[in-house]
């Protein structure tokens, strides 16, 4: 029977578990796969010093399982950072932030030591950009911003009702295949008004950990 999407992510989370350094503070994403992650770690718990996690809903899943979570800065080491990912192509350059948590997964994603990403095998892709790139805006700079992706050949969405934990919206952009990830990284960083972009190319993962039909498959 084939598996279903969920299975592949637990088989990844558990994967992951392999990377957890004992004594050390680790990194903690956001989204589905990242909770199978929470649970996961939850079992092992007593190993780690504690956690820092991106978002305030994996700080709160964190919590409940007892699990120490501490304000990023207090700690000056994390040494593996865990999350999933919307896209990754070969190179393991990502598009993160389908939950709107990219700002805070960048920053300890660039504080870890190692970054590894988690997820089920419709993520990977030939080329990022057809899951929309979700950049966080400052909500007054939203339109500028947007006719700025515009020029850049994006086709920019406000996510309707939708506030990050820094309190900025998010604008999905459409339509853009993109060819240069690190470039486009850099070129969106450099819009007045945008707070990240949800492109993972200038620190990308360091190990891909993909839940497959025939198992998890790593990637490096
Ligand atoms: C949240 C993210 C998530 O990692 C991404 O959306 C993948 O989520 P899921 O594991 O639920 O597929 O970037 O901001």
């Amino acid at each position: 029977m084939a598996k279903t999407q969920d299975e592949m992510k637990l088989e990844v989370a558990q994967a992951a578990i392999e990377y957890v350094v004992p004594g050390t503070i680790i990194g903690i994403g956001t989204g589905s796969t990242a909770n199978f992650f929470i649970d996961e770690l939850a079992k092992i718990k007593g190993k780690i010093e504690g956690t820092v996690a991106s978002s305030v809903a994996s700080a709160e899943r964190l919590k409940s399982h007892g699990i120490q979570v501490f304000d990023l800065n207090h700690v000056s080491e994390i040494s593996v950072y865990v999350d999933g990912a919307d896209e990754s192509n070969k190179y393991l350059h990502l598009v993160k932030g389908g939950g709107g948590a990219l700002t805070r997964e960048k920053i300890v994603a660039a504080v870890a030591d190692k970054f590894v990403c988690i997820a089920d095998e419709s993520k990977l892709v030939p080329y990022l950009g057809k899951f929309p790139l979700p950049i966080e805006v400052i909500p007054m700079a939203r339109s500028y911003v947007a006719r700025e992706i515009v020029k850049l050949g994006g086709e920019p969405v406000l996510r309707e009702g939708f506030t990050t934990d820094n309190g900025n919206v998010i604008l999905d952009v459409h339509s853009m295949e993109i060819m240069e990830p690190t470039k486009l990284e850099q070129q969106l960083n450099n819009i007045v008004g945008v707070v990240t972009n949800g492109l993972f190319a200038m620190r990308p993962a360091d190990v891909l950990l993909l839940g497959t039909q025939d198992g998890v498959k790593s990637m490096n």
